[in-house]
């Protein structure tokens, strides 16, 4: 089979695609022939080998966790998987598993569901990771309630698109923090408002939040707080020690007995079937879709990576293939 493989660290140009034997499902695994895969900025941090926690993985490296395909195979230990072989599938590889940007790949039952009704292969690719994300950044982390006030700030990436979509499920309302040239589409997705990060730092705003979702990354809870109203809650993308320190500090006081004031948390994504399920029911709903900016073929995974190195992506960076 066909997969995309970098041989060292390096720039996009390390990528190519490399003849490798076909895997087999192990105990409790399936086997899924993609259709589409979709990448994300981690995928580019461990092309460049960045990341002590990343250093695990030995090269050769397969690429990406995002997947969209069909079920192909079950391996043994099956019997509660769930879903049959010929159903159509998406999902996302766990934190440690690479590989969706290939032409097999084989998963455990939390990284596939079933795929979201009235979706083909390229548009279920582009949900797992980003929509995960979000909805556990935004229900578990931010405690998010209907009437809030959200800010989400890179409202028009990958994980922007679907976190202003999921805080609108949740009943918010929902200010967007990305490029003028962007607030057209965020509007069209549900953004109540829209603010420009350039004009404007968004700790300088003077509107307050009771959530902040710091999804791109550069607003830290120690500028981010201005914003929050007493009880507010800050998410980042980012797991750095500083952010962790805030984290622990700041859930310390909200323990303490007498202690009030915001507090914030570092969303780590992570794989479940039964959040896949959940994303698939708002699909259904009509309160969420994928938004897609460029399609490339398998052989284009290095021009891919590099659109995706600009950062200007418009929601998601999807990979054909699909004979
Ligand atoms: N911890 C986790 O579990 C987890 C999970 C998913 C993602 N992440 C992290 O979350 C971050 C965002 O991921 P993503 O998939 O949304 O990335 P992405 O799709 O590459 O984000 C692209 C967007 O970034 C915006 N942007 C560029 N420069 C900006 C700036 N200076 N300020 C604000 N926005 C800016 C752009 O908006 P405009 O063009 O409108 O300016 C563009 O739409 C990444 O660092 C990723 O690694 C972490």
């Amino acid at each position: 089979m066909r997969a995309a493989r970098h041989h060292r660290y390096g720039s996009p140009e390390v990528l190519q695609v490399d003849e490798v034997p076909p895997p087999s499902p192990g105990r409790g695994e399936a086997l899924i022939r993609v259709e589409a895969a979709a990448l994300n900025p981690k995928d580019l941090l461990i092309r460049q080998g960045k990341g002590a926690a990343l250093s695990r993985f030995g090269l050769p490296l397969p690429v990406a966790q995002d997947f969209a395909g069909t079920l192909a195979k079950l391996g043994p230990g099956t019997e509660e998987f769930g879903i049959e072989v010929g159903e159509p599938v998406y999902g996302m590889l766990s934190a440690f598993h690479l590989g969706a940007c290939a032409e097999l790949v084989t998963v455990r039952r939390d990284e596939v569901a079933r795929r979201p009704v009235g979706l083909d292969a390229a548009e279920a690719a582009a949900l797992p990771l980003v929509a995960l994300t979000a909805l556990q950044a935004l229900r578990d982390d931010a405690r998010l309630t209907p009437g809030d006030r959200v800010l989400v700030h890179g409202a028009s990436g990958g994980v922007g698109t679907v976190a202003v979509q999921i805080a609108k499920a949740f009943g918010a309302h929902v200010t967007a923090s990305c490029s003028e040239r962007n607030h057209a589409l965020v509007r069209e997705l549900g953004a109540d408002a829209c603010v420009d990060y350039r004009a404007q730092a968004p700790s300088e705003l003077h509107a307050r939040f009771d959530v902040f979702f710091d999804v791109y990354g550069n607003q830290p809870f120690s500028v981010a707080r201005r914003v929050l109203t007493p009880e507010g809650r800050h998410v980042s993308t980012i797991p750095d020690p500083a952010n962790f320190a805030w984290q622990a500090g700041t859930g310390l006081r909200a323990r303490t007995p007498g202690l009030r004031g915001p507090r914030t948390a570092v969303v780590l994504v992570r794989d479940s079937r039964r959040d896949l399920n959940a994303l698939a029911r708002l699909v259904a709903d009509g309160r969420l879709k994928p938004v897609l900016d460029r399609r490339f073929g398998l052989e284009e995974i290095a021009e891919a990576q590099a659109f995706l190195e600009t950062k200007r992506a418009r929601g998601k960076v999807v990979i054909d293939l699909a004979p």
